[in-house]
């Protein structure tokens, strides 16, 4: 049976406790029933392309997507580039198992993806995609602190295709992020306003799209578009992590559409991406609907906003916008659904698409612009609470551009598109409007109590300029603004209530404390394929991955290794936690460290085996300085009645010491 490596690790590098408790994750993985032969085959002759590098659950992790010619086994190998010698991987180089499905007969041939977890900081990694003896070309992409400030970049609207001239909106999109990119070579994320092309299922478009080597380099947060849903073309360029694709989210068919909502963290921002084509009251009779979407956003918050010190949602169809889709019906009435509830849930900014022109907002408090004084094209932003920033990017292809709209002085509905009464020629949501038909992206500073927003040109009206090429005007100023230029500067001071936010950093610790860490690569402890005894019960070993602990402190206080272990899930299939046991040891003496003692299984012994905390190791006050390390063979019998699949549970590890 073939079996993943992976693991669960959020928050590993933030592991070290110098005294209290920390904790972490192993991943724990099984497979149950008879399964198909993998051993890597060096005959396999599958091509592959569309190779992507996608954004992970967070920041240690990367999610990559590509195509094959064959059905065949395949992973994503992985390894710092500083070990690759002559082009050669080294001989341990990580290699994590990739899942994916037949593509549609449009798109021909299949998909995979895998997910590449427990990166390090500030390293650079090679990777590649394939099995043994036939690998893809190797792409590099690098890591960086996993604290601290750091910036991203948004695209809006690529839409390959929709000058009428594919290769030249591809070319106004490779030149929108060589230029993004060689001016923020530290940028962290690429974050899509959606519109990856013009016809949801037309690989060429998708070739085009795909075709800038920075989307190898960099994470892309893609976000689905009107013009990218109705296909599944998109998924299967696209996986994204924590995507809840039910039917509200999803806007219609599975078999024939993409999307879904998801979410993950990155370095303190709570990214949430929307499925926007689903929408409140669908003409195409889609269970979709903003009350859904509004659910997702306060379930995720809830859920996961405390983990964070920012919230940012994503979705394409933007709700604050100067151009052509300004009066749109969805538009205004999402205005009524959504702006309340982002309000109220703390959101600091939301970014948007589909206007393919820039605007930026006042502070839209519930609705309504938060402060009446906020003057138009203001440097500085205090939102108070409740304050949210909706801005809307330009094409960052240049293959379309829509020009800005009037406000109609009429319109009284305050959630219109009446005009500002401090700058009639805009609407009265906008602080910022620009469409001067150049390509443009939005750069985000993320900084410890500040978001720095810059809209950037990133061309001219030369070319690329497909859709001035093509024969639109191009309107920026006379004497022309160069590439890198600004088109507008915002800073964003998020709202701190009536009380004192206080913010520590923590650096790396000094010798001298307790602390432990995961010995070496925290892959996933694989159990492998469960045997069957007697008829009556599966049984399956493994050992956990060794824990390494060591204390310098002068005090020879005491410390503990402890840990519990989730159910075993599979879908809806669990395998309780408690029919896992153990037997710890101590593989390497120091420390003063004791094997804490074996549990049964709970099929043995009725017990609750590993499903409630239980002792690793241990040292008694007074014991020696020094390092340990700490393992346990671990043994999972539970009875045969359990549904045949691919198991995974999660190990929580704690640390005592006083
Ligand atoms: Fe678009």
């Amino acid at each position: 049976m073939r079996l993943s490596t992976s693991a669960q690790a959020r928050g590993l590098a933030r592991r070290r406790a110098a005294a209290g408790a920390t904790a972490a994750l192993l991943g724990l993985g099984l497979a149950l029933g008879s399964g198909l032969g993998t051993a890597a085959s060096a005959a396999d002759a599958s091509t592959y392309n569309g190779i992507i590098l996608g954004v992970g659950a967070n920041e240690t992790q990367r999610i990559v997507t590509w195509y094959t010619s064959a059905d065949t086994a395949q992973k994503v190998q992985v390894a710092p580039t500083s070990a690759i010698v002559n082009g050669e991987f080294p001989a341990d180089a990580i290699t994590f198992d990739a899942v994916g499905g037949a593509n549609i007969a449009t798109s021909g041939g299949f998909n995979r993806h895998a997910t590449i977890t427990n990166l390090k900081e500030n390293t650079a990694y090679s990777y590649r995609v394939g099995s043994e003896g036939n690998w893809s070309t190797a792409y590099a992409f690098k890591t960086q602190d996993f604290e601290g400030n750091y910036d991203f970049l948004f695209f809006g609207d690529p839409q390959i295709g929709s000058s009428g001239d594919t290769l030249k909106d591809q070319a106004g999109w490779e030149e929108t992020l060589k230029v993004a990119t060689g001016a923020n070579p530290n940028a962290e994320l690429l974050v899509s306003g959606g519109d990856h092309v013009e016809t949801a299922n037309n690989e060429t478009m998708w070739t085009s799209f795909l075709a800038p080597d920075q989307l190898r380099q960099y994470p892309l947060v893609a976000t689905i578009g009107n013009h990218d849903v109705g296909g599944k073309a998109y998924e299967q360029h696209h996986f994204t992590p924590n995507t809840d694709r039910s039917a509200p989210y999803y806007n219609g068919d599975p078999s024939t559409r993409s999307g879904g909502d998801y979410w993950f963290i990155y370095k303190d921002v709570l990214f949430i991406d929307l499925n926007s084509n689903s929408y409140a009251n669908p003409s195409d009779g889609s269970l979709g609907g903003d009350a859904a979407h509004v659910a997702y956003v306060t379930d995720v918050i809830n859920k996961h906003g405390s983990e964070a010190k920012w919230k940012v949602l994503v979705y394409h169809h933007s709700i604050y916008s100067p151009a052509s889709h300004a009066t749109d019906g969805d538009n205004v009435q999402r205005r009524k659904d959504f702006t309340t509830a982002f309000s109220e849930l703390g959101v600091d900014l939301v970014l948007q698409g589909h206007d393919h022109s820039y605007s930026r907002s006042y502070s839209i408090k519930n609705g309504q612009k938060e402060n009446p004084a906020e003057q138009p094209g203001a440097a500085e932003v205090y939102p108070g609470p409740g304050g949210v920033i909706y801005v809307t990017a330009n094409s960052a292809s240049g293959s379309k551009y829509y020009d800005i709209k009037k406000p109609n002085p009429a319109d009284t509905n305050p959630h219109g598109n009446g005009p500002d009464p401090l700058n009639p020629d805009s609407y009265w949501y906008n602080s910022v409007q620009n469409q001067e038909h150049v390509r443009s992206y939005v750069k985000v500073q993320v900084q410890a109590d500040k978001l720095v927003l810059e809209n950037l040109r990133s061309g001219t009206c030369a070319a690329p300029n497909a859709a001035v090429e093509k024969g639109l005007s191009c309107t920026n100023t006379p004497e022309g603004q160069p590439i890198g230029s600004i088109v507008d500067k915002v800073t964003v001071h998020p709202y701190h209530g009536n009380g004192q936010d206080i913010q520590v950093n923590v650096p790396t610790a000094a010798p001298g404390e307790f602390g432990w860490t995961i010995d070496g690569y925290n892959g996933l402890v694989d159990l492998g394929t469960a045997q069957e005894h007697s008829g009556q019960y599966f049984e399956a070993t493994g050992k956990i991955n060794p824990i390494l602990v060591s204390d310098s402190r002068r005090t020879l206080a005491p410390w503990s290794i402890s840990a519990s272990v989730s159910d075993f899930r599979d879908g809806d299939k669990t395998i309780a936690g408690s029919y896992l046991g153990w037997t710890p040891q101590v593989v390497q003496a120091g420390a003063g460290a004791k094997a804490g003692d074996a549990v049964l299984s709970a099929y043995d012994d009725q017990g609750k085996g590993l499903s409630i905390a239980r002792g690793l190791g241990a040292a008694d006050q007074g014991h020696p300085k020094g390092t340990a390390k700490l393992g346990a063979d671990l043994d999972l019998k539970f009875p045969n009645e359990v549904e045949k699949g691919s198991y995974r549970a999660t190990l929580t590890i704690t640390a005592l010491s006083s």
